[in-house]
């Protein structure tokens, strides 16, 4: 008998996935996003086009399907909180049949790991012929997205083969970080925030995280390995970013997870909460961290099974993850690693197929 070994299982090394090894990619990919976006002077260096692309818009919409599309609801706070522009994110495939009252100057931001997603190409060749500009925020430069848009700012994260997108998410936030900031200077909008320094201190929380795996494998174990369903909740940034730990493990565990915005539960999802349900919430946002806090006793009280991933100083006694600390802008760059992390133990324990998951393709070329 000889092991068939394919040259996939080379690229993987030691890892098991390809999912893991991109998990622990991610620390790497923020420094290569640093060191690419950076001048000699270790100040920003971004396409002068972009930026006047930027300045001129009076209201940017952003385009993207599945993960890249919760990557952009992240960038939508990013832009609006540090450069002061209005931001709307859509999903493609609505956005084709259901087109908004578009502003004067639209600028439109199409954001996709592969550049080749046919829902997101069906919008850019709307854009074109109604004669507005485009910006692609992609993995692949030579893409078709990034062919056929005015503007590519690249991702850095190099190939992503997982067909659950993990550096591919953390790297576009990182991207469209460094975009919003170099919009705000370029509207006169003074900062105390540099980018390229948070993404350093970033990078470094990602490489605790990753030495975490024990932890993240336990928690999937006691509360994601027998479920059929499980629930993440999370206010202001951290509800995008349930939206994104749902359909990482809805992708590759096949449990019906779903993420909901804290202050919503009482509207009507609560009523799904039964004895046992498993319910993990993130805390990393101050302003909401009571109320999210409330939201987790309610559930509990209800007979969730409750897991609680909070930040350095929002901790309270019982939490099972503790995040390092970093700018309240970038949080989504490391609350959602816990949760990939999760997702993919999840998965392992659920006997699944974690890099190729059944009836999905990592890019979609059909609308
Ligand atoms: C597919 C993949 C997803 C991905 C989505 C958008 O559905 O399975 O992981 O998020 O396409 O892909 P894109 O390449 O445009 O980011």
């Amino acid at each position: 008998y000889t092991a068939e070994l394919d040259a996939s299982d080379i690229e993987k090394g030691t890892y098991p996935h390809f999912m893991l090894k991109e998990i622990d990619e991610q620390p790497f990919v923020m420094r290569n996003i640093i060191n690419q976006y950076q001048n000699e002077n270790g100040d920003l260096k971004l396409d002068d086009d972009i930026r006047a692309a930027m300045k001129e818009a009076d209201r940017v919409y952003i385009i993207a399907c599945g993960t890249s599309y919760h990557a952009g609801l992240v960038g939508k706070q990013l832009i609006e909180n540090i450069a002061n522009i209005p931001v709307e994110a859509h999903i493609a495939s609505e956005f084709v049949y259901n087109m908004p009252l578009l502003s004067e100057k639209p600028l439109f931001i199409f954001i996709s790991q592969s550049g080749e997603t046919a829902d997101s190409r069906a919008v850019l060749v709307e854009v074109k012929r109604l004669g507005h500009k485009a910006l692609t925020i992609t993995n692949v430069p030579g893409s078709t997205l990034s062919r056929e848009a005015n503007y590519t700012l690249n991702l850095y994260a190099g190939p992503e083969i997982a067909v659950a997108s993990t550096k591919a998410y953390t790297a576009q936030i990182a991207v469209l970080a460094i975009l919003a900031v170099d919009s705000a200077r370029a509207k006169g909008i003074e900062l105390d925030f540099n980018p390229l320094q948070e993404l350093a201190i970033v990078a470094n929380a990602m490489e605790v995280l990753c030495d975490q795996k024990e932890e993240m494998e336990k928690i999937a174990r006691e509360f994601l390995a027998v479920t059929r369903n499980a629930f993440f909740i999370g206010r202001a940034a951290d509800f995008y970013v349930c939206l994104e730990a749902a359909l990482k493990l809805k992708e590759i565990s096949y449990i019906q997870a779903e993420g909901f915005a804290g202050g919503e539960l009482k509207h009507g999802t609560i009523a799904l909460i039964e004895d046992g349900t498993p319910v993990i919430a993130l805390a990393t946002q101050e302003h909401v961290n009571l109320s999210i806090r409330g939201n987790v006793k309610e559930v509990a009280a209800r007979g969730a099974y409750t897991c609680v991933i909070s930040m350095d100083g929002l901790q309270e006694e019982g939490d099972r993850v503790v995040l390092p600390k970093i700018h309240p802008y970038l949080t989504p760059l490391v609350s959602v690693l816990p949760m990939q992390l999760i997702s993919y133990y999840a998965a392992l324990h659920r006997d699944c197929d974690v890099d190729k998951p059944r009836n999905l393709a990592k890019s979609v070329t059909v609308e």
